[in-house]
């Protein structure tokens, strides 16, 4: 039977620290369980290989391409390799869906950010805990993340291909990012249109907004193979028909950690507990979401217990997807752990 190895990007022990292994080993769980690849995978584990570890696990078949392509957008990976006997390994041409350089994510270094690799990991299970799992790789899915900061989980969707929507109620983050994205695209000579406009209703100002249109070559511009990106500068807490009900195929979000950065309440202030921000947001996110859509939420579980967000979930009536476990030290003061919950389709 095939086995193979897939060497894990160097960054992976440094976001995670001694979690790097386990969380990939989920991630493959996750991807083996979606019931999208043709290859039944087992045997999942660490294995070191010339004294470097490696994921390793066995196929009932080789590989398809269709397999290494999904596989290949695993949050962690850096090389495949299929094991040739003993001590051979053969490069596995990855085919990943990284639609521009990577610096589109990587640049933005700011206070706050969500990890890049960990945004990626909760994208990927959020996708493939959701009926657009079989869709992954062809499709213009439709991600909202409803507290997106300075859009890491936005740029992902990008990278994918995919539309985005973003919501966020500090100013200052809407106006970094759209610089950001505006610099960027500029850079890269792509094709776009950006714009910050005014959100009103009833003829009154409630909300202002980031519309993006862009392009990945002038081919696609011409053919009219756009990528929509949204971002609200609103409370999340009130986006009472402020965005079309259904638009999202899967939600992205990471909680206010409660440490450098509270959630923020109507009245300005600053709340330590984020889930209040969770109890009261969560039924204003979930007509946004298309039946059968998932959500995958990560949060600090030092300023609020997983049980109590379970509850915000079922009370919001999302069924919670078990999952191995994910929970992991981000430094002293954060744990992070993580909740993926579907809409009944
Ligand atoms: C952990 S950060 C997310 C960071 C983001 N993933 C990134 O990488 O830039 C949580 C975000 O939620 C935002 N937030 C808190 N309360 C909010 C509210 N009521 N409405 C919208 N956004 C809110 C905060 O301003 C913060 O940017």
């Amino acid at each position: 039977m095939p086995r193979y190895a897939m060497l894990l990007a160097p960054s992976a022990n440094r976001v995670y620290a001694d979690g790097a292994g386990r969380l990939s080993r989920t991630e493959l769980t996750v991807f083996a369980g979606a019931g999208v690849l043709d290859a039944t995978i087992d045997d999942i584990g660490e294995t070191p290989i010339g004294g470097v570890g490696y994921l390793t696990f066995g196929t009932d078949t080789a590989l398809g391409a269709r397999d290494v392509a999904f596989l290949s957008n695993l949050s962690s990976s850096y090389a495949l390799f299929e094991q040739a006997g003993e001590d051979l390994l053969r490069p596995v041409q990855m085919a990943g869906l990284a639609r521009y350089d990577s610096d589109l994510i990587t640049i933005p270094k700011y206070a706050g950010k969500t990890n890049e690799q960990f945004t990626k990991l909760l994208l990927n299970l959020t996708i493939l805990c959701s009926a657009s799992a079989p869709r992954m790789l062809d499709a213009q899915l439709v991600v909202l993340d409803p507290l997106c900061g300075r859009g890491t989980t936005l740029n992902q969707a990008l990278m994918y291909g995919y539309d985005a929507v973003g919501v966020e109620i500090d100013g200052k983050d809407v106006e970094a990012y759209a610089a950001f994205l505006k610099t960027w695209l500029k850079r890269k000579r792509l094709k776009h249109t950006a714009d910050i406009v005014p959100v009103r209703r009833d003829r009154k100002l409630v909300a202002r907004r980031l519309e993006v249109s862009m392009a990945a070559s002038k081919e696609d511009h011409k053919a009219g193979a756009v990528q929509k990106l949204t971002v609200l500068h609103a409370d999340t807490t009130k986006l009472d028909g402020i965005l079309r009900g259904g638009i999202a195929d899967v939600i992205v979000a990471d909680a206010p950690y409660g440490v450098a950065h509270g959630s923020v309440t109507e009245e300005g202030g600053l709340s330590r507990r984020p889930l209040d921000l969770l109890e009261r947001a969560v039924p204003q996110w979930l007509p946004l979401l298309r039946p059968g859509g998932a959500l995958g939420l990560s949060w600090n579980t030092n300023v609020a217990r997983r049980e109590l967000a379970e509850d915000i979930l079922l009370a919001a009536g999302l069924e919670i997807v078990e999952l191995p476990e994910l929970a992991h030290r981000v430094d002293q003061s954060i744990e992070r752990d993580v909740l993926v919950a579907r809409k009944p389709g």
